[in-house]
């Protein structure tokens, strides 16, 4: 009878995957992790390279504002092994919202800080402070509201945000981030000003647990990025490594939540999802053509870039 030697399990190589405008900060976060450095701390470096960027108008510093021309932030992170998390939601003033997070996730009994609460805990810990309304995207939130027939003026003092909203709203973007490190801890971290020109107080995905992303090292993580509604609705990303615990492949667990997505019905079409196996195994799914993902693992010398699979609402 033939023997059989059990082999031991193969760690997959140390890796970070985000959305596509992730890309030019997974060298950092391989750096760390090639150095045995944590995934957690890899993503949270991913993330505040992002933040500081003002070329993003979807993250950070440079973000668009809300109606009122504010910016506000929404961040979390979670370690994947720990099974413990942080978050901000609507944070103003602050250029690194993803500490912010972190730091609420390892000082206080809490996960999630919203508004003034986590303004006061950003200072508290000596966050760095930023105007984050750059000239562009304070000349793009003015060129959109008077579109809308208003002036910065005129939106001040309005008595109805919402239609204005309903006029002006955008979706944008978001940056995500999932790593596996040496040791095979697993982690993910999100940050984004949420959409463009939003009702002010709106809190999408991104700091919502098992919405935007999570993570959990026994079987992986996924994030999302679009409208974060949905993510909410669905919830989303904690559906899909419940379904990586299940067995399924990261590309099976990125289509069907993007298959869920286009089952819902109202305000917001659009979602994108990446998804990290704990074998390594990766893969991205969207509702739209030309939306990438990246990735890089250490040994590579430049972090690549992937198409995601479609997943196209059918016609009701
Ligand atoms: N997915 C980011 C947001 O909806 O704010």
């Amino acid at each position: 009878m033939p023997t059989t030697t059990a082999q031991p399990l193969r760690k997959p190589a140390p890796t970070i995957i985000s959305s596509g405008n992730g890309r030019a900060a997974l060298p950092a976060g391989v750096r760390i992790l090639a150095k045995g450095g944590s995934a957690l701390e890899a993503v949270e470096a991913c993330a505040r390279i992002v933040e500081a960027d003002p070329k993003d108008d979807t993250v950070g510093l440079g973000g668009l504002p809300n109606v009122l021309g504010v910016v506000e932030l929404d961040a979390s992170i979670v370690d994947g092994t720990t099974h413990t998390a942080g978050s901000v939601a609507a944070l103003t003033g602050f250029l690194h919202p993803i500490t912010v997070a972190r730091a609420v996730m390892e000082q206080l009994p809490h996960v999630m800080l919203v508004g003034a609460g986590a303004a006061r805990f950003a200072r508290e810990i000596g966050a760095e402070e930023a105007d984050l309304l750059t000239p562009d995207s304070r000349k793009h939130w003015i060129e959109r509201l008077r579109l809308a027939k208003h002036t910065p003026a005129s939106i001040a003092t309005a008595h109805a945000l919402g239609p204005v909203v309903l006029e002006m709203v955008k979706e944008r973007g978001t940056v995500n981030f999932i790593a596996i490190d040496k040791r095979g801890n697993v982690a993910s971290a999100v940050t984004t000003s949420g959409w463009g020109f939003k009702y002010p107080g709106r809190v999408g995905d991104s700091p919502i647990i098992g919405a935007g992303h999570y993570s959990d090292t026994r079987y992986g993580g996924a994030a999302c990025t679009g409208f974060g509604e949905l993510a909410m609705r669905n919830v989303t990303t904690k559906t899909a490594v419940d379904r990586l615990a299940r067995g399924e492949s990261a590309a099976e667990v990125a289509e069907e939540a993007i298959a869920d997505a286009n089952a819902l019905v109202g305000h917001g079409s659009r979602l994108n999802i990446v998804v990290l196996a704990a074998n390594g195994e990766h893969a991205a799914a969207t509702t739209k053509r030309g939306v990438q993902y990246a990735y890089q693992s250490v040994g590579m010398t430049r972090a690549a870039v992937r198409p995601r699979a479609i997943v196209r609402r059918r016609s009701r």
